[in-house]
Parts: structure tokens; sequence; C-alpha cells
């Protein structure tokens, strides 16, 4: 039987969240639960409100929309079994997380005032059908959180070390399953708006979030490019010293060739964040 290719990219990012599920919420001093707490300020949850997190991971956003909501009840649903684990360790009465794809949620139409999606969209086997549930639970007038990571405001120095990743996988004779990359461009925002349209959404407000900061070294790095993503993680877990000592030189190499030493070494986590509402 020939391998299905999109339960192939899924198994690759269910594996990658599964492994990186105790690290994540301290990845980058705490980056994604500082989106987190912007899309939950900009969703506004209220009291008796019911709320489904897609893609909750570790429950960053459901966490804090448990506390709004009360007594209203927050759903939050993954498919890693180890953020989830991690999602239950902080639970509380009105607070459920529970094993379930995107794609196929179990709930009947209309059940929920507000649906989130901090992340997690890129991800997703299928965008398309992820949103046509959100809207097919939302009730009339529902709204719809989601934050995308905006890949364009990157700096040079991730450019070019994403670049390089590709001949390392050759080098490693390591194939790596991957979706399209037209998903790279969620996070515009030009784009994001126009899909949650096309899903029968009316987008409200857009906001824009960007963070940075400067590795200290190669080492550093590294490290912090690792919980990029399913594929860097992949491809610098599977060195071992003597290449990763390798990718350090080229890394502190390539930084230089920057000639500007400001440049090297510099990161910024971009994200757009977009409320939409049911029509
Ligand atoms: C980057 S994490 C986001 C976690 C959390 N929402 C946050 O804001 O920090 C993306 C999550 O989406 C989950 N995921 C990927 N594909 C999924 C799918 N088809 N259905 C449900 N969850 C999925 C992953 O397991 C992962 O936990």
């Amino acid at each position: 039987m020939s391998p299905d290719p999109t339960r192939e990219v899924v198994d690759h990012i269910v594996d990658f969240f599964d492994r990186f599920a105790p690290i994540y919420d301290d990845w980058a001093g705490g980056q994604h639960g500082r989106v987190a707490a912007r899309l939950v300020d900009l969703a506004a949850p209220a009291k008796d409100e019911h709320v489904l997190d897609v893609g909750t991971g570790t429950g960053l956003v459901a966490h804090l929309v448990a506390p709004r909501v009360k007594p209203g009840v927050v759903l939050g649903i993954d498919l890693s079994a180890h953020m989830l684990t991690i999602a239950r360790r902080h639970t509380d009465k009105n607070l459920q997380f529970v094993g379930m794809a995107a794609e196929h949620l179990v709930f009947r139409p209309e059940t929920f005032d507000l649906v989130t999606m901090g992340e997690a969209l890129t991800y997703f086997a299928d965008p398309t059908a992820a949103l046509a549930e959100a809207h097919r639970v939302l009730r009339p007038g529902g709204r719809l959180a989601v934050s995308c990571q905006r890949r364009s405001l990157n700096t040079r120095a991730q450019e070019l070390f994403f670049q390089g990743l590709t001949p390392l996988a050759r080098r490693h004779y390591l194939s790596l399953p991957r979706y399209s990359s037209e998903r790279a461009q969620f996070g515009e925002p030009h784009v994001l708006p126009k899909i949650l349209a096309g899903a029968g959404f009316e987008v409200g407000g857009l906001t824009e979030m960007v963070t940075g900061g400067r590795a200290s070294d190669a080492r550093e790095w590294t490290e912090l490019m690792a919980g990029a993503g399913p594929r860097p993680y992949t491809l610098i877990r599977a060195l071992g010293p003597r290449y990763r000592d390798e990718l350090e030189a080229e890394v502190e190499a390539a930084m230089a060739s920057l000639g500007d030493p400001d440049e090297a070494f510099r990161y910024h986590h971009s994200y757009v964040l977009v409320v939409a509402r049911k029509r």
C-alpha cells in the first residue's frame, strides 16, 4: 500500500508536538503564552459563553478563557496526546480537554458562542474543513478568533537559516513530509481575512503583534530555531554531536555573511490576529 501523504504530514506534526510538549510553554521566553493572552483579550470572552478552543495544545488559550466565561463551559481539542496531558495539569470545573480533529467535530450545530484557534490553522490537515466545522458549531453571530504567524516579517538571519535546512536534510538523507508552501502566507494581513471571509465569516478588526530578539551565539540560535516547527525540530534533533558542531559553525559563517553584526542572530516573532463573526 502506498503511503497517504496527508496522513504522513499529520503524523509528523503530531509527533513534533508530542515531543515538544514539555517545553512548548517556555519556548522563546513564553512567546506562545503572550500570543494566547493577546488573542483572548481580542476575543473578549464573556460570562456564561460556551467556548471551543481548536488545536488547544497545552491549553494556553483555554486556561485564560475558562475563568472569564464561568459558569460557561470551555472545551479544548487537539490531536497531540502529550500536549493534552500538559493542558490537563491545570484544570477547572468548567474546562475540559478532549482528543479530536479540527476537521471532524462531534458537536451539534450552533453549540458555541466563541471558537478560538491560536497558532493552529496552518497545522491542520485541512484548514478549509476546520473553518467549515468552526462555522457549523458557532451560533449565528458567534465569534471566531484566530492567530497566525506572519512569516514575511522574518529577519534576514531567519531567512538564511531556514533556506539552509533543505541542503541540511539532503546531506543527512532525511525526507520530511510537509504541506504546500501556500500555508506560509496564511498569516499575512491581506490573506487571513480573505480565508475567513471565504469560510462565511465577517471579519472585524485585524491586529498585528511583532516581537523579537537576538540570540547570543549559534548554540542558542539553533536551540531556539529547533522549536520553530516540525521540520527544523526533526532536522536539528537528528544530528549527533559532531554534525551539530558542524551546523553551528555553518550558522556562525552564515551570520557573519550578513555583513552587519546587528542583523546576525536577530529574530522576529510576528503574528496576525483576527476576530470574525459568523454571518
Ligand atoms: C502551535 S500549537 C498551538 C497551541 C495553542 N492553541 C496555542 O495557542 O499555544 C498547534 C496545535 O494544533 C494541533 N493540531 C494539529 N493538527 C490538528 C488537527 N487536525 N486537529 C486538532 N489539532 C491539531 C497540534 O497538535 C498542536 O497542539
